[in-house]
């Protein structure tokens, strides 16, 4: 990339670096990394070191000589830092971190602003208790302008279990004096139709969310599949270590992306099918070093109750809300 002036590196954005800059890959290896979703350069550390020896077959070395000259060539463009950073860097781009607001002021306190980019929330729970309600509300919400809560930018929403409505969507619109037709075309789904598929769609995410310029990344739910699929103690092992590559590719994206990562996991309700404390999530700790928000959704009478769990900067404490025509808002 020599030659290039100081302008000039200002104004190149990270979409603009196509996998073909970098010394070593040819247009063999750019098929492959494009046949498996990989186009450009922030792709390649987003994707982690094994899954792109799977990729390109080649040795370990290689591959992380390729990461390197990928990481050097985002530093030398300011995309991303080398090695150390300055504290005033990090201050900086935790400054940037922007929130979508959930409807109700109670959960959006609890959350210190709402649901954060660059982290991923977990809404956990029984069946009923509102998670799927949540993410319909924030695709919407992370629409609105920002004045009002929003982002405006789109959401992409990866539906697992067929819970998906339009027509709920539709409705939180109006509620909100959005044009319904808009909203609905600003929210990108899929269908995973198992853990594999999941997997794929995870491991193309940082194509999609450049595509649609989203700030809103909704998995409902992220360990069913894989709970449905791997049975038995015998297959946690195996389980476990999947979840664990896909949150680690939701970190990477959510981080580089600046992205808000919202995922949803079912609690069951007889503790004695799954071992430890019924109140945690299915899959246990599925995030090892994630900056992960863990709510715990339970109902009471005519409300829902949230609590954040394990983390250290929110107040200990509880927010009450409603499912209500908008969406999620406090109790009347
Ligand atoms: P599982 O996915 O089964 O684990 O449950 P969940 O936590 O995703 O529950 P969900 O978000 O689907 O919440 C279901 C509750 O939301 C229902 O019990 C209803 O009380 C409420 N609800 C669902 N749809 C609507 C709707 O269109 N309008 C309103 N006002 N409430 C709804
Ligand atoms: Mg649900």
């Amino acid at each position: 990339m020599a030659g290039h002036g100081e302008e000039e590196k200002v104004a190149i954005e990270e979409k603009d670096l196509d996998v073909s800059v970098l010394d070593g890959v040819g247009p063999a290896t750019k098929q492959k990394l494009n046949n498996a979703g990989i186009y450009t350069i922030m792709d390649l550390l987003v994707h982690s070191t094994s899954h792109l020896c799977d990729i390109l077959g080649g040795s370990r070395e290689k591959v992380l000589h390729l990461q390197e000259k990928a990481r050097n060539l985002l530093a030398e463009y300011n995309i991303i830092e080398k090695g150390f950073v300055s504290a005033d860097k990090i201050y900086e781009r935790a400054k940037r971190i922007s929130y979508i607001t959930t409807g109700s002021k109670n959960l959006d306190e609890l959350l210190m602003g709402g649901v954060e980019t660059q982290a991923i929330t977990e809404f956990y729970g029984e069946f009923g208790t509102g998670k799927t309600q949540i993410c319909h509300a924030l695709s919407v919400n992370v629409q609105l302008p920002r004045e009002e809560g929003g982002l405006e930018a789109s959401a992409i929403y990866i539906d697992t279990e067929n819970t998906f409505r339009p027509s709920r969507i539709v409705e939180i619109a109006e509620g909100r004096n959005l044009d319904p037709k808009e909203v609905l075309r600003s929210i990108h789904v899929a269908r995973a139709l198992n853990s594999s598929h999941l997997l794929l769609l995870v491991k193309n995410l940082g194509q999609k969310i450049r595509e649609t310029d989203a700030k809103l990344v909704v998995l409902d739910s992220a360990v069913g599949p894989f709970r449905a699929e791997y049975v038995g103690r015998g297959q946690l092992a195996e389980r476990q270590q999947l979840l664990n590559v896909m949150m680690h590719d939701l970190t990477r994206l959510a981080e580089l992306y600046d992205v808000a990562v919202v995922i949803t996991n079912q609690v069951l309700v007889s503790p004695d099918i799954f071992f430890g404390d019924p109140t945690r999530p299915i899959g246990g700790h599925v995030v090892a070093h994630a900056i992960t928000y863990r709510i715990y959704l339970r109902k009471a009478k005519n409300a829902r109750i949230a609590s954040i769990v394990d983390s250290p900067q929110h107040p200990p404490g509880e927010a009450v809300f409603v499912i209500t025509k908008t969406g999620i808002s406090d109790p009347p």
